[in-house]
């Protein structure tokens, strides 16, 4: 097989383009060496129920499932940090929005902190800062959500390495089977550029593609800064999305 291959809403498969993705084993990006397959993939096609399994709806959501500044405070204190809304747009390879779309995102804190038991970096965490929320897509493919600026963050891959400010983000297709997940940086940020997991990506305007740009008209005054992180599903200007790699 030469490549995954994902099916649209109508059914019609779509083939990735692996000059826009990175290959499946990165030395550079340690831990893709053992995740990356060593024998040749199997073509397995959808299941009936993964197709027409139940799917997230807007009654799902809490109403504070897009406040990452609020929706874990302990008690009533906003995040630490500096208040942005991100927002945007999840398109498919014709332009067309994509609405009704379940949009997840987390991050670390202002400190570059995660949330997690095995995290290693000594930045403190935030007590009211958990690091996780959901949007659904409106009708025009429109998602926002309002955070704090998350930290850069050393992890342990070469000597010194660092992550550049990000945020993850998750894509629900039509089924829970249906799943992309990416990152987004920032306009302007010089840590990108010597990223090593940046570094993976072979063609310079993929990268370009999962930076989001500063929006000062959407900026709020005395409170936070705007940035737009628009994706695209398939096709030729598909954001590069890293849980496909393995497909490479
Ligand atoms: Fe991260």
């Amino acid at each position: 097989m030469s490549g995954i291959i994902l099916p649209g809403a109508d059914g019609v498969l779509f083939q990735r383009d692996r000059a826009w993705h990175p290959p499946a084993d990165t030395p550079g990006y340690k831990s893709s060496t053992f995740r990356a397959p060593k024998h040749s993939l199997l073509a397995l096609g959808p299941t009936k129920s993964e197709m027409s399994g139940p799917t997230f709806g807007h009654e799902k959501l809490g109403e504070l499932d897009n406040d990452l500044i609020r929706n874990f405070s302990q008690d009533g204190t906003e995040a630490i940090g500096q208040r942005m809304i991100v927002y945007g747009q999840v398109l498919d390879e014709n332009a067309r929005p994509v609405p009704h779309t379940l949009v997840e995102y987390w991050q670390a804190n202002a400190g570059g902190r995660y949330r997690h038991k095995k995290e290693g970096y000594v930045a403190a965490l935030d007590p009211n800062f958990g690091g996780f929320g959901r949007s659904i897509t409106d009708e025009n493919g429109f998602y926002h959500f309002r955070t704090v600026k998350p930290g850069a963050y050393p992890w342990p891959n070469g000597g010194n390495d660092w992550r550049p400010a990000h945020i993850h983000f998750s894509v629900f297709g039509h089924a829970f089977a249906q799943r992309l997940i990416t990152q987004m940086y920032f306009e302007g940020d010089p840590m990108i550029w010597q990223c090593p997991i940046v570094g993976t990506i072979p063609d310079k305007a993929a990268i370009d593609q999962l930076i989001a740009r500063l929006d000062r008209q959407n900026t709020v005054p005395m409170d936070a800064l705007t940035y737009r992180f628009d994706i695209v599903l398939r096709g030729r200007r598909s954001t590069m999305f890293e849980n496909k790699l393995e497909g490479n």
